[in-house]
């Protein structure tokens, strides 16, 4: 698969400096450290997002421009518990401030981790996406470390505690690229979507 064109446009780290809202974006959210800039550098087929082992990577809200067409949008990680009440507040403040931003949403990726149970905070999450009819999907990643005979199960579990049916779940792996061709199906899917919803309403 060709990969697309990437820029990193802006990273933001506070609410005035969030783009004005024009193309449509996808975003990611997840628990930190989970992958969601890994998954950004296998997507892209190239390494333009901070990754490290440590959570608590991307502490700003990074736009992507593809193809010049629409923006993959890196959120800061939630429930990483060592970092200071006061840093946790602004990063919290901020991911608030940009969904309160009206933004052009195509989608929200909900990014879990395929080897673990979801923790409450990812529950959280998704139930606060479903409330605000956010078009989200769940994508579970570090699927090459779970052993093929197990993937239906953990896929079943996650699906469980989310309130979710297990294929709404893609499974996803950064490092041997799975699951990479299923997801630029959605997301093409997703941001046509959204382009051609809001032609009409230019009309
Ligand atoms: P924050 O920026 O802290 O929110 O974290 P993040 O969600 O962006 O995580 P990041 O992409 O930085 O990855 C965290 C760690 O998990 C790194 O050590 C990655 O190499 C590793 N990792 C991410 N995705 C995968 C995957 O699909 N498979 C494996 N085996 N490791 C992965
Ligand atoms: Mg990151």
């Amino acid at each position: 698969m060709k990969p697309p064109k990437a820029i990193l446009l802006k990273s933001v780290s506070s609410k005035n400096d969030l783009p004005p809202v024009s193309l449509p974006e996808v975003v990611l959210a997840g628990r930190s450290n989970v992958g969601k800039s890994s998954l950004i550098n296998a997507y892209l087929g190239q390494n333009l997002a901070g990754t490290s082992k440590t959570p608590g990577k991307t502490r700003a809200i990074h736009f992507y421009l593809i193809d010049d067409r629409w923006f993959l949008v890196d959120l800061p990680g939630y429930g990483y518990a060592k970092v200071s009440q006061q840093r946790r507040k602004k990063w919290g403040l901020l991911i608030e401030d940009f969904f309160a931003a009206k933004r052009s949403i195509a989608a929200i990726l909900h990014i879990v981790d395929l080897r673990h149970e979801p923790s409450p905070l990812d529950l959280q999450m998704a139930v606060w996406l479903r409330n605000r009819s956010f078009p989200s999907l769940v994508v579970a990643t570090k699927a090459d470390k779970v052993p093929r005979g197990k993937r239906e199960k953990q896929r079943r579990l996650i699906a469980k505690i989310l309130g979710i049916s297990p294929q709404e779940i893609i499974l996803f792996s950064s490092v041997t690229g799975e699951g990479r061709k299923e997801l630029t199906k959605i997301i093409e899917k997703k941001v046509h979507q959204f382009s051609s919803e809001e032609s009409l309403w230019e009309r």
